[in-house]
């Protein structure tokens, strides 16, 4: 066989649109109703060839994450069956709903299915690696169900459009977040989404709909509704709100100059902040 050579794949984070919470199965795991997209922000996932397993953890966000066996990118790679010299560029705040290692797993899964020319695995298949790792591995907008097993492509293209991720450098454990709900028996979103002409009409869409983990997140970390209207109150803004289980939020924009201008100010008002921004990937 020939050497696959190096492979390089980027794992982009993953926002969620919406987030209701519609039940809960008898296992403890929530029922969801999302739409998720992703931004052109991001950790990447390189994989040399090696006869042994290995990973090794650079980038800004590194000293987060020590490298340790249980690793999604590790985890990834043994359900994949496959060895390999991993590096990891963590650029994404760990634990922070923007789907941190549910991405690299994803990417690491894709990096296995490149270097040896298989298919990708099926969503069912890698559900276990983490409830958001399918979803990532389709990289696309899509309305995730169930426990996230369930991906439906939109029916029509999104809009172009800019994201501003903010995250206010406090990590919230999402199953504190899920257990602190007031209810879980939320409405779904509509069950035909609208074509979205422009992304003033799928902010308007948004503004109408939720992400049922922003009370109980605000809840244990006050500071994420202070986050939310920073970036609300940011010229161009559409509409903000947290992304998954927090802490991040994101901040909707049409124009690419009004987003780069709001990562600048957010970045300048609070360094203390991890601020990025990113286009809408299609
Ligand atoms: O699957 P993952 O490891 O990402 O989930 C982390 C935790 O979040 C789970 O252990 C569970 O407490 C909670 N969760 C949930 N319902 C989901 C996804 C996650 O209750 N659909």
């Amino acid at each position: 066989m020939p050497d696959p050579g190096p492979v390089a794949v980027f794992a982009p984070a993953k926002i969620n649109l919406t987030l209701h919470v519609t039940g809960q199965r008898a296992d403890g795991y929530h029922l969801l109703d999302s739409l998720v997209v992703f931004a052109d922000v991001g950790d990447w996932v390189h994989l040399a060839p090696a006869d042994r397993l290995t990973l090794a953890i650079t980038g800004p966000q590194a000293a987060a994450l020590p490298v340790s066996d249980d690793n999604l990118v590790l985890r990834a790679a043994r359900l994949m069956g496959a060895g390999g010299s991993f590096t990891l560029e963590k650029r994404l705040p760990v634990a922070s709903g923007i789907g941190g290692g549910s991405a690299d797993a994803a990417a690491a899964v894709r990096a296995c299915a490149a270097a040896r020319g298989c298919a990708l695995p099926a969503a069912a298949d890698v559900l276990a690696l983490g409830a958001d790792v399918p979803v990532c591995l389709a990289g696309r907008p899509v309305r995730m169900t169930g426990v996230g097993e369930g991906l439906e492509p939109l029916a029509h293209p999104l809009p172009a459009g800019w994201l501003v991720l903010a995250n206010p450098g406090v990590a919230v454990p999402t199953p504190a977040v899920f257990r602190a709900l007031a209810r879980r028996d939320n409405a779904p979103m509509p069950g035909v989404l609208p074509q979205f002409g422009t992304l003033a009409a799928l902010a308007g869409f948004l503004n109408a709909q939720r992400n049922d983990l922003e009370p109980p997140a605000i809840q244990i970390a006050p500071v994420i509704d202070g986050c939310k209207a920073a970036l609300a109150a940011q010229p161009g803004c559409l509409i903000a709100r947290m992304s998954g289980s927090g802490a991040t939020c994101f901040g909707l924009f049409a124009d690419e100059r009004a987003a780069l201008a709001a990562e600048t100010a957010l970045q300048a008002a609070q360094p203390g902040w991890w601020v990025a921004a990113g286009a809408l990937r299609p």
